[in-house]
């Protein structure tokens, strides 16, 4: 299909609608895109993306790495090379093979010095699962930290998601300076969301292009509240329309 993966993912302050642009981000590939090999990787040790895509990972990143450093541990050493395809395999392995997409999650490393480890895997990973899939949707912990590590390094498309506060607007300023060293982006843009048509006068975005503005979408609220996946939500609703706008917007839909 494509000549090169889009790899597509969303960062920005904590709770600003990551997750539920990403989530939407998935459904409306599956349904532009339906013979596409599409993955959706759940970045977030705190983990949102599986809920709202409705899905249940039975292995994460963090098992598969535990289980092969504790294989490593218990015998012989192996090559690294041999690792990594090994790892490939069990990644494969523990993707759920949902009907349109593919799914990885990276799972909640118990002790604060895994987490680093499991970053830097998720890195190769990346690279090493890419060339196996046309799409791959990145949902990414809040803040600047992964991108910081290069754990980001190869998005193609880079969507810094804000909510009209001044913070937020500059959060999403800082995480594009980073990303300009330290991301191979293709394209970067900005999604507003949760905005109101009075506050848009206001917003200050100087690092890149305004996208989409998103208003307050009450069905999302309430199906968040509910544990009701993205897939249930009305094709008109405003996270639906406004990440459809973004997506034309970035050239990844017509
Ligand atoms: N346009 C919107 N209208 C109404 N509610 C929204 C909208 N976008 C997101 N929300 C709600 O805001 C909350 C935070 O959204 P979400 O989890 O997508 O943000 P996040 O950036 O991923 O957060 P975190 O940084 O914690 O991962 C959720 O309860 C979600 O349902
Ligand atoms: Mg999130």
């Amino acid at each position: 299909m494509s000549e090169k993966t889009k790899i597509l993912t969303v960062a920005g302050k904590g709770g600003v609608g990551k997750t539920s642009i990403a989530a939407a981000m998935v459904r409306i590939l599956t349904e532009e895109y339906p013979d596409a090999r599409i993955l959706a990787i759940d970045a977030d040790p705190a983990i949102g993306l599986t809920t709202a895509l409705g899905v249940e990972p039975t292995d994460t990143l963090d098992g598969i790495r535990k289980k092969i450093v504790n294989s490593v541990e218990d015998g012989r050493p192996r090559e690294a090379i041999e690792m990594l395809n090994e790892a490939r395999f069990r990644i494969f392995d523990t993707m759920l093979e949902e009907e349109k997409f593919s799914f990885l999650a990276i799972g909640r490393p118990e002790a604060a010095g895994c987490y680093c480890k499991v970053n830097a895997y998720l890195k190769e990973v990346i690279s090493l699962l890419a060339a196996d899939f046309d799409y791959v949707v990145i949902d990414g912990e809040a803040g600047i930290e992964q991108i910081n590590r290069r754990v980001m390094e190869k998005v193609t498309h880079l969507f810094l998601i804000t909510d009209p506060s001044r913070k937020g607007c500059q959060v999403a300023d800082t995480i594009k300076q980073v990303a300009d060293e330290l991301v191979m982006y293709d394209r970067c843009g900005v999604i507003v969301n949760r905005v109101r048509e009075e506050s848009i006068p206001y917003i200050k975005v100087e690092s890149a292009d305004i996208l989409t503005y998103i208003p307050d979408d009450r069905a999302h609220a309430e199906n968040d509240i509910m544990g009701i996946s993205v897939f249930d939500l009305p094709e008109d609703s405003p996270v639906m329309q406004g990440t459809r706008e973004a997506l034309t917007r970035m050239q990844i839909i017509d």
